[in-house]
């Protein structure tokens, strides 16, 4: 029988838990001596491996997986074999699609428990709000300016220039608001990080906080989120009784509380975000005034994404000049890519920017899980483009995506197989528009209604050409005409289908 293993970790966000993480952590601590410890940790990301059960020896984590409830005592009972197990996957940093990842905001995500503040210290964290205590606001901004820090929540606005645009605007308080509402089909990486190590967004926070010069941070995160909810509710208590608040903002303390919407996708959209803030409906602002000149209540306000905020700490603590030797052209560090959809390995990827599509799905993802060729990906979530086989060369950055006409957006990738119907697929984009759209404005509103009828014609084989050219016609007024990127965006999953699957949408005529 092999050596006793030191401690025992399973992870405890809500991937692992749904595939009965819980049931693996109870089984364990009945199966193994009281003495030793089992840590619910965060997740590594490894999906397909979940739940990914890791026994620590001597300083090494050595991992099993996927582990059922089953499979306990046999493992309990072979004393976690070292190898030879056909569960065993060997030391887990040493699992290639983690060994060859490039964590920088993830760094510590899976490493520890989410709320043990000692593991996070050990492991690196502090030090990028010890780097920022030790410089002045503008300081601060330089360095994120330096690093070419760029939203990512979609929009990729360099952070660096909203801080300053925020510290320089007047106003009786300045807020920072973080957005978790993650409505992205296929993204999971804010979750992921609430869920798997709260502190590194909290450090994120406490930093701009201070830049800024907000004393009130929020977060606005969805209610189907509960894990996430928890655990970052907790987090924040453990980091304001640690005294990390204090004295951040011109000798005041900075302080956070969560905020739970309803899980509309346009809260997602930073106006009407700050409209479900302030207990409105979520409903689109016109702009100007910018949320950095006239936010949160009318005062200045930064919006920033859960990843965006999440990539402060290790800027301040290695510089931006490190940070942006990570990445190419303008799209400087890392992105966390998240593979989902008929995929063999669903993962989070977090690489410097340029890795190829194809590298995502085929080396990382391992390709489809169903065995089918792979037909369609929808990168940057329901508004982002359907790319085709002959794209999965593209670089994975935003001007590389924007050239061939598609969006990085929160970097979600959903694979489709040679199944897909890429008619309705164009279909279900106008549809959620329409359910979703705000309604503030009529190309979206009304545009999106017409869009779905339209495409319930072409699908129904009814004067498809005449059909086509209608859509087409009403796709520019939706780009052009609407007041935010939901409107104005809805076409380009709609466009791109048409341009790289026409077959689909003219099969009925052939017929
Ligand atoms: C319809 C719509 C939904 C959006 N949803 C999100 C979201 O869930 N999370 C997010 O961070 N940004 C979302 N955005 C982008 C935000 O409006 C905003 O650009 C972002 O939060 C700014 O933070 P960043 O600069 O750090 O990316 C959405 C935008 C639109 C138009
Ligand atoms: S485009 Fe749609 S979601 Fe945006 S303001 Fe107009 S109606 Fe609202």
């Amino acid at each position: 029988m092999s050596k006793p293993a030191d401690r025992v970790f399973v992870p405890g966000d809500s991937a692992a838990r749904s595939v009965g993480a819980d049931q693996v952590a109870e089984r364990l601590s009945e199966a193994l001596p009281g003495t030793r410890e089992i840590v619910r940790n965060g997740s590594r990301g490894l999906f397909w491996l979940e739940p990914l059960v890791e026994v620590e020896r001597d300083g090494r984590r050595l991992g099993f997986g996927p582990v059922t409830p089953e499979d306990v005592a046999g493992l309990v009972g072979a004393g976690f074999p070292a190898s030879g197990h056909r569960l065993a996957l060997g030391p887990v940093e040493e699992i290639p699609q983690l060994a060859r990842q490039q964590r920088l905001i993830f760094a510590r995500c899976g490493l520890a428990g989410p709320l043990d503040l000692d593991a996070y210290a050990d492991n690196d964290g502090l030090k990028g709000l010890q780097a920022a205590r030790a410089l002045t606001p503008g300081a601060i901004i330089e360095q994120v300016k330096t690093s070419g820090l760029r939203g990512r929540g979609g929009a990729g606005f360099p952070a660096g220039i909203k801080w300053e645009t925020a510290r320089k605007a007047q106003g009786e308080r300045k807020y920072l608001c973080c957005n978790a509402d993650e409505g992205d089909s296929g993204t999971y990486a804010d979750r992921l990080l609430m869920e798997g190590d709260p502190f590194t967004l909290i450090e994120g926070m406490s930093i701009a906080a201070r830049a800024i010069g907000a004393r009130h941070g929020l977060v606005y995160l969805r209610s189907e989120y509960p894990d996430a909810i928890r655990i970052l509710k907790q987090a924040i208590t453990l980091w304001r009784e640690a005294g990390h608040f204090r004295e951040l903002i011109d000798g005041a303390d900075f302080d956070i509380e969560v905020r739970t919407g309803a899980g509309a996708y346009i809260c997602g959209e930073e106006s009407s975000m700050l409209n479900s803030l302030e207990g409105k409906r979520g409903e689109v602002r016109a702009k100007p005034p910018i949320p950095a000149i006239s936010g949160l209540f009318g005062q200045p306000t930064i919006v920033n994404n859960v990843l965006t905020l999440g990539s402060v700490p290790w800027i301040l603590e290695h510089g931006g000049e490190a940070y942006r030797d990570f990445g190419t052209g303008r799209s400087r560090g890392t992105q966390a890519f998240q593979l989902a959809g008929d995929v063999a390995q669903g993962a989070l990827v977090e690489l410097a920017f340029g890795v190829s599509l194809r590298s995502l799905i085929e080396d990382f993802g391992g390709g489809t899980r169903s065995g089918r060729p792979l037909r369609a990906v929808q990168v940057g979530g329901p508004l982002g483009a359907y790319l085709g086989e002959s794209d999965l060369d593209v670089a994975m950055d935003y001007e590389a995506l924007a050239e061939i006409g598609g969006m990085l957006g929160h970097g979600g990738i959903v694979v489709f197989n040679d199944s897909v119907d890429m008619a309705r697929q164009a279909r279900f984009a106008m549809e959620f528009c329409a359910i979703e759209s705000c309604g503030k404005c009529t190309p979206c509103r009304v545009g999106a209604t017409r869009g779905r009828e339209t495409l319930d014609k072409i699908i129904a084989g009814d004067e498809i050409e005449a059909n086509l050219d209608l859509l087409q016609d009403l796709c520019e007024l939706m780009t052009d005409g609407s007041l935010c990127a939901m409107g104005g965006l809805t076409p380009m999953p709609v466009r791109s289908a048409i341009e790289r699957f026409p077959e689909d949408f003219t099969r009925l005529a052939a017929e």
